[in-house]
């Protein structure tokens, strides 16, 4: 077989993935985002779009200075301006884009075909005199008429671009009209083509994968699909999609970092990854069924893909206890709290938590760990390390929300004070403070629904925490008080999880 073909990632994030509605990167965000790319062995970070604002500008130009593995690309308008001022950034690559559709030549920048042409030929040529790497995007590829598509690309080529992007700007493309619309332009033109693909119909990846098997050998992506409107194909898919579905294409990225990065994008953007995403979602690894709990548990390929892990993402592998879970999970859970019930105590566990689940509730683990005190009436009460005395929150228009806790940390009174964005995030501070560092602690779930209308409403908080070496526990709160009920929720959360690592700390001992 022949040498697999190298794909070169071009990440975007950082400019089509900040022109998500609601999104705006500080420069400080920017650099620290690239530097994560960077890690990820990206081959191209998109750093922004230099003539936007002084910020991007300066946030470009920073990403040119700290990134030594990867290669910086601005982007740019066929106008002096913006090529100029993406060459001050020091970068390495610009990308030039000019819309060659007839609906967006005329009613987006109301030009014509000559203009465009003309414009974009200098352009290119400017962009390769000042020795910088040049990438072309005739946008609106897809809805481009098609001679004028291999008419401006064979133009591109003259004036020495690198390499021809063709963007699905609106993501009308299918797997089968990318594939045609690089089949025409290859037939005619050498120079290397990217792709670009939005996801109006949540077709990004698959058109992104289609231009690959036409011949693409750049695919544009953005971390946790993030871009204009639904969104641009996503890194991770697309990555692990070429590293596990292709055996004739390699990619550099290193896999293992996409789960810590995704989770970084989120956190920036605020845009919570729905549990079902592939790769990187809650759920993408989770077993809650019995006969796959079972079946993951003997062999992870029975009801995994198996070509692609947990582990090779970063990602853990959960068994999550609901309506649908087998006794082998409830058992498996309760062991790793130190709780090992006789067979008929578990039989009656696993009724009541298929019960629970049920009534369509959220089994977290603390419902479990009731559950499984009631049931085995010898199991000791649940040791506390965090029983909670006092919380005080303020709040208002004109100051800082702060809270100050007061509680017992295995049985010593400690008292911590800490500020936040809200009162609640103040509060869940002040409660993850006051544990001190040991062990590192992260809330990385919070859930809240209010159960009935009204400024009285009761809310039930549902909290997820993790530990440094990804255990997790979560844990639910409700009441009329928002803040009250998510310490509640996180108070118990943290108290499960110190319990299972208290006990896993025990039983390591006892195996040496
Ligand atoms: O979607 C698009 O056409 C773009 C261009 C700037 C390449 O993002
Ligand atoms: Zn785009």
């Amino acid at each position: 077989m022949a040498d697999p073909v190298d794909i070169v990632v071009f990440d975007t994030t950082l400019r089509d993935g900040e022109q998500t509605p609601g999104v705006g990167f500080s420069v400080q965000d920017k650099v620290a985002l690239a530097l994560k790319l960077e890690e990820l062995n990206v081959d191209v970070i998109e750093a922004g779009f230099p003539i936007n604002s002084e910020e991007e500008k300066d946030a470009v130009r920073q990403i040119s200075d700290a990134v030594r593995n990867s290669q910086v690309c601005g982007l740019a308008r066929v106008v002096d301006i913006d090529i100029d001022t993406a060459i001050e950034c020091g970068v390495d690559m610009v990308h030039v884009f000019a819309p060659t559709s007839e609906v967006q030549m005329a009613h987006a920048v109301h030009s014509t075909r000559e203009k465009i042409v003309e414009k974009s030929r200098a352009a290119i040529q400017k962009i390769k005199d000042a020795g910088l790497i040049c990438m072309f995007s005739p946008m609106d590829a897809t809805r481009t008429d098609p001679e004028f598509l291999i008419e401006i690309c064979k133009i591109a080529e003259e004036a020495g671009a690198d390499w021809l992007n063709l963007p699905d700007t609106v993501g009308v493309g299918t797997p089968q009209s990318i594939q045609d619309m690089i089949n025409r332009v290859t037939a005619q033109v050498g120079t290397a083509i990217s792709i670009h693909c939005h996801n109006d119909f949540g077709m990004g990846v698959a058109n992104t994968l289609a231009a690959v098997e036409a011949g693409a050998t750049m695919v544009q992506v953005s971390v946790n699909g993030i871009g204009e409107r639904a969104g641009n194909a996503s890194l991770e898919q697309t990555v692990m999609c070429l590293h596990c579905l292709y055996e004739n294409y390699k990619v550099k990225a290193h896999t293992e970092n996409l789960y810590e990065v995704s989770r970084f994008v989120e956190r920036l953007t605020g845009i919570p990854t729905p549990p079902p995403q592939p790769i990187i979602g809650a759920n993408a690894f989770s077993h809650e069924s019995g006969i796959h709990a079972a079946g993951v548990l003997e062999e992870s390929s029975t009801f995994e893909p198996g070509i692609m892990t947990p582990e090779m993402v970063g990602h853990k592998r959960r068994l999550v206890i609901g309506k649908h879970t087998g006794t082998h999970s409830v058992e498996i859970a309760l062991h790793e709290a130190g709780l090992i019930p006789g067979k008929d105590e578990l039989l009656e566990i696993v009724k009541r938590v298929k019960s629970l689940g049920g009534k369509g509730k959220h089994v977290t683990q603390t419902d479990l760990f009731t559950i499984a005190e009631s049931v085995m009436a010898k199991v000791p009460k649940e040791q506390r390390a965090i029983e909670l005395d006092q919380l005080v929150v303020t709040t208002g228009n004109r100051t800082t929300p702060t809270a100050s806790v007061v509680a017992r940390v295995n049985g010593e009174t400690r008292t911590e004070a800490q500020l936040g964005v809200g009162p609640v995030d103040a509060a869940l501070n002040a409660v993850q403070r006051i544990l001190g560092d040991s062990p590192k602690l992260e809330v990385t779930g919070f859930h809240m629904d209010a159960i009935s209308g009204g400024s009285d409403a009761v809310a039930t908080v549902l909290i997820t925490v993790e530990d440094e070496d990804g255990k997790r526990s979560s844990a639910q709160g409700a009441g009329e008080d928002i803040t009250i009920a998510s310490v509640e929720a996180l108070v118990a959360a943290i108290n499960q999880l110190l319990r299972v690592r208290e006990h896993s700390k025990e039983a390591a001992e006892v195996a040496n």
